[in-house]
């Protein structure tokens, strides 16, 4: 914990940035200076909260955030050694996402920006994701950067801060949401990708015959839900009896179906990397809560390496939803003196590409 009169603080006066996140499931705030030093990284999981429904309830998320908003932020604020009028500016994220939610975070934001007197930025969720990888790597534009959380999965050239160009996206479900639907068939938890991935762990991939949505196809689109649907049917035809090797029998097989549609797909969006971007760095950038999948980390490396590409991942508590993200989006965004103004709308869609079609994981589901 800095004091105000240590020389960490001192140097971090006027050149840091507060960021909040509110969009999901988990409130964060966070303090980054602009030279990437993270003093304060703070995050709430409501998983607790919304464990007993099998999945996130936009009411309850909503109420959570305002409970601890602010508390969050004091700590946040405290454990950086900063006051607000230290700050270089406020940063929140105005969306995609919940919008009772993300208007909280909203709020609180522009609230702290106001009284304080800084400049305000309205940092789009998926833009925190897609820069992370450059708070703790020099990472240099262009790269291609695969997302795969929860509520999202697409392909994405990263061109640079607010320029970028989506490949593909999945067209029905994100990979998380298969990865939690195919625990939820299998009555094995919330959040169920771990618990997938755990038990895959002791199962035979190769006992039932899952499809492979997309594999083989033009273009970088994804699709899970009917791989979903087959996990579904795999596991009714065992009637009532099915055992606990047979749960991990159907999650080595999904996770091996998903990992082969996750690296054909990547491995058409890197031959096309290659192609339209020259002096791209031949960088891979995975992130969102599915980048700590081993399965598909190693899958990922593969194919990575197959094309010289090089596969990059924020760190796992920068991969999933944090504060950190947006206020590093908020430092890269200042230092091109992209502020907002205090009237920004919070918005539950928001793709990154706007001449993209629109599609359920790309920013577009609200
Ligand atoms: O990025 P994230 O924390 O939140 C958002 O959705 O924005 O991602 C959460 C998602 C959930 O669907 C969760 O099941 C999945 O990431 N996930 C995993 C693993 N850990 C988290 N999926 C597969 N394997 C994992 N080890
Ligand atoms: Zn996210």
């Amino acid at each position: 914990m800095g004091s105000r009169g240590d020389k960490r603080v001192l140097e971090a006066n006027g050149r840091a940035v507060l960021g909040i996140e509110t969009s999901c499931d988990e409130t964060a705030a966070a303090v980054v200076t602009q030279t990437g030093e993270i003093l304060s990284n703070i995050v709430m999981s409501q998983i607790e909260e919304h464990r007993p429904y099998g999945g996130v309830v936009p009411e309850i998320a909503a109420r959570a955030h305002v409970d601890v908003i602010d508390g969050l932020v004091a700590r946040a604020m405290e454990e950086a050694g900063l006051g607000f009028a230290d700050l270089a500016a406020v940063a929140a994220t105005a969306g995609p996402g919940l919008i009772g939610g993300v208007l909280v975070g909203l709020m609180t934001g522009k609230a702290i920006a106001a009284a304080a007197g800084r400049p305000f930025i309205a940092v789009n969720h998926l833009e925190g994701h897609a820069l992370s990888v450059r708070l703790t790597e020099a990472v240099g534009f262009p790269y291609l950067m695969l997302l795969v959380s929860g509520g999202h999965c697409q392909l994405l050239v990263v061109e640079g801060v607010g320029r970028y160009r989506r490949l593909g996206t999945t067209i029905d479900d994100a990979l998380g949401e298969a990865f939690d639907k195919t625990a939820k068939i299998l009555a094995l938890g919330y959040p169920g990708g771990p618990l997938v991935e755990k038990a895959a762990l002791r199962g035979d991939a190769t006992r039932f015959a899952l499809p492979r949505p997309m594999v083989g196809r033009a273009g970088c689109d994804f699709s899970f839900s009917g791989l979903k649907t087959a996990v579904r049917r795999a596991y009714e035809s065992l009637g009532d009896a099915a055992t606990d090797q047979d749960r991990a029998d159907i999650c080595a097989a999904f996770q091996a179906a998903a990992g082969d549609v996750v690296a054909d797909r990547v491995a058409h969006a890197l031959d096309s990397v290659a192609q339209d971007y020259p002096h791209t760095a031949r960088t891979l950038v995975v992130a969102g809560g599915v980048a700590a999948n081993s399965y598909i980390r190693s899958q990922l490396e593969d194919v990575a390496g197959a094309a010289g590409f090089a596969l990059k991942a924020p760190p796992p508590r920068l991969c999933t939803d944090n504060g950190a993200m947006i206020a590093w989006a908020g430092v890269e965004r200042l230092s091109l003196g992209l502020t907002d103004p205090l009237s920004t709308p919070a918005r539950a869609r928001w793709p990154l590409d706007p001449a993209a079609a629109p599609a359920p994981g790309a920013g577009v589901k609200a």
